[in-house]
């Protein structure tokens, strides 16, 4: 399902958040159910995790962010961890597929700009966080219908054409994953 999340700080262990019991390999798990494969029990919604600034070359939270109570400042928190050029791997339902909506224990439903206020221009909400990220790559995989059709290709195609779809296409040619790996921008501390 997931892209090549890059080479950054290969170094710095990974975390995966509500790694449930399918932990990505390697990683240090968190969840808040003990019977998952987590190394690490704690609650997304309960701040600070239990980690240093900068501990993080990379974090995933794979069907996970939907659950959370605040995206912005869970997003906050992952760009507090990651060390500097660390990425969030943040994969989620797109809202127009079934799952959004049908799973009760989902508190968003997102769409593939949703995460665009911590990019460079804040969207022009500068105020919503401080916390900054470089969107490096963001995918939408659509129903395997329209992905036989050629759509999904087309929707990734560009920024304009996902926005063009996001806008007027996506309540017939539904979306089904959003994918996004987000690099950390922190600022480097001055004399
Ligand atoms: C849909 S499952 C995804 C599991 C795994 N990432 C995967 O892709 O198979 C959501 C996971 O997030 C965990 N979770 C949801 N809310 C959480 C919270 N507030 N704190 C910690 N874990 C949470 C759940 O316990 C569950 O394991």
């Amino acid at each position: 399902m997931s892209a090549s999340a890059g080479s950054v700080n290969k170094a710095l262990p990974v975390l995966d958040v509500g790694c449930g019991v399918k932990k990505y390999p390697g990683a240090i798990g968190l969840d808040r159910n003990t019977r998952t494969s987590a190394d690490v029990i704690a609650d997304l919604d309960h701040f600070p995790y239990p980690f240093g600034d900068d501990s993080f070359g990379q974090i995933r939270a794979v069907h996970v962010i939907e659950h959370v109570a605040d995206v912005i400042r869970t997003v906050e928190e992952f760009h507090r961890l990651l060390a500097p050029g660390g990425r969030a791997v943040i994969i989620t339902p797109h809202y127009t597929d079934f799952s959004s909506f049908c799973d009760p224990t989902h508190r968003s439903h997102l769409n593939s700009f949703s995460l665009r206020y911590f990019g460079e221009d804040n969207a022009g909400f500068g105020y919503y966080s401080g916390a900054r990220f470089v969107e490096k790559y963001t995918n939408v995989r659509l129903l395997a219908l329209w992905r036989y059709l050629g759509f999904e290709l087309l929707v990734n195609a560009s920024r304009r054409f996902r926005r063009f779809w996001e806008f007027y296409l996506c309540y017939i040619v539904r979306g089904k994953v959003i994918e996004w790996h987000l690099e950390a921008v922190k600022k480097a501390v001055g004399p």
